[in-house]
């Protein structure tokens, strides 16, 4: 069995160059949204999910991105709607939000 039912890295990610980046979204805000919630709802640690703020994932131009194993599931969101319906469908329900899923080409 998995130590976390899921993992998710929420790129918080800063540039000082001007440069697209996910901090540019409120992407900390987000994450600590996101970890609040799973602690609210007593799923946020071992057995359940875990939140981690990241640095780059890579997907920057398609950002702000968060990525969810062990499904290596993509997501972009705009607002706390977006993150409360990748939290209630995904993380709790195991459904994949399709409306906000970023592609990797590789979906089955
Ligand atoms: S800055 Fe967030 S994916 Fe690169």
């Amino acid at each position: 069995m998995a130590f976390y039912r899921y993992h998710l890295f929420i790129c918080a990610n800063q540039r000082d160059d001007g440069s697209q980046c996910c901090a540019m979204f409120g992407a900390r805000k987000a994450g600590e949204y996101l970890k609040n919630k799973a602690k609210e709802a007593g799923i946020h640690g071992p057995d359940g999910v875990r939140i981690n703020r990241a640095g780059c994932l890579g997907r920057c131009d398609d950002g702000p991105a968060l990525v969810i194993y062990p499904d290596e599931v993509w997501y972009t969101y705009v607002d706390n709607e977006d993150l409360d319906q990748i939290f209630n469908d995904h993380l709790v329900a195991g459904k994949v939000v399709e409306r906000l899923r970023l592609r990797t080409g590789r979906e089955g």
